[in-house]
């Protein structure tokens, strides 16, 4: 396969052209692919009409695939395919003050994905099975860019930190119901650098707003202006790619150096259903 790429935004993602799901891949084809996933952090492909088992199999050409800590959120028969949607699994639109529409709503604050990990998520296949006409988009932001845009003063105050991430502080911000006792004892807090280290040597912003209890050593209040402050800067559109779905996108990032959030839409009314899978990460969050 010969694939293409041409840009969506000046510093964040790519759409890529000429790859086809349904052939063979080759080692070519998927250092192509790799290489395109360095240099943009997203890319697109369109019209991607796949199954969940296609979907993983695509997914393992780059890591082993995560499970989430929760075992009631999966979709029903592929256990590696998460479901984000406001949909259940028998097609009805979930109640929008239930447990899981309203944990799903965590998906619309700045994150990326399993940062309570030790060793995170390293990206996320995304593929869009019901979309959304208005709202709905996800944005990705990226934060190599927003790092090296920020004054020396920033850069200065927050190279020493670490955030506290704990998925069981994300499920309190939303009531959720207590987890299985084994559950939880997978997933304790864990600090990660605020400042993250790639292993090419670029600095890169590293945190999430519905995971991190604070700023370790700092009070509630300081952690919280200062995570305000942060998220006012990585929202800027100059480094902002914001995708407005159709039916069969796929969309795949990298969550070591961007940041992703879903816009809100009506969630009582209008059907989302998205498929997932989550790329098992490779390294530490490395500090300076
Ligand atoms: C996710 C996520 C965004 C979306 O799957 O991790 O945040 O657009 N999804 O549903
Ligand atoms: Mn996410």
């Amino acid at each position: 396969m010969t694939i293409t790429t041409t840009k969506l935004h000046p510093v964040i993602g790519a759409e890529v052209h000429g790859f086809d799901f349904l052939a063979p891949m080759d080692e070519g084809t998927l250092t192509a692919l790799k290489d395109a996933f360095a240099t943009h952090h997203i890319l697109l492909f369109r019209g991607v009409d796949i199954t969940d088992a296609q979907h993983v199999s695509f997914s393992r050409h780059f890591s082993d695939l995560e499970s989430f800590p929760q075992s009631n959120m999966g979709a029903a028969t592929v256990p590696e395919i998460y479901r984000v949607s406001n949909v259940d699994t028998d097609g009805q639109i979930l109640n929008v003050e239930s447990d899981t529409a309203r944990f799903q709503s965590l998906t619309q604050l700045w994150h990326t994905d399993s940062s309570y990990l030790p060793t995170p998520s390293l990206g996320a296949v995304l593929r869009g099975l019901e979309v959304t006409s208005d709202g709905g988009e996800t944005q990705f932001s990226n934060m190599f860019a927003a790092y090296e845009a920020l004054s020396d003063d920033m850069k200065e105050k927050i190279a020493p930190l670490k955030a506290r991430h704990s998925f069981q502080y994300s499920r309190a911000l939303k009531n959720q119901p207590p987890m299985k006792a084994e559950e939880l004892a997978k997933v304790p807090p864990v600090d990660q650098p605020i400042v993250r280290v790639h292993p090419n040597g670029r600095r890169s912003l590293y945190f999430s707003a519905p995971m991190m209890e604070g700023v370790v050593g700092w009070s509630v209040e300081d952690s919280k202006a200062l995570f305000a402050d942060l998220l006012d800067h990585i929202s800027q559109p100059e480094f902002v790619y914001k995708h407005k779905w159709s039916r069969h996108d796929l969309v795949m990032w990298d969550n070591r150096c961007t940041m992703h959030c879903v816009t809100p839409y009506a969630a009582a009314t209008e059907r989302r259903i998205m498929h997932r899978t989550a790329l098992v990460g490779t390294e530490l969050v490395v500090g300076i």
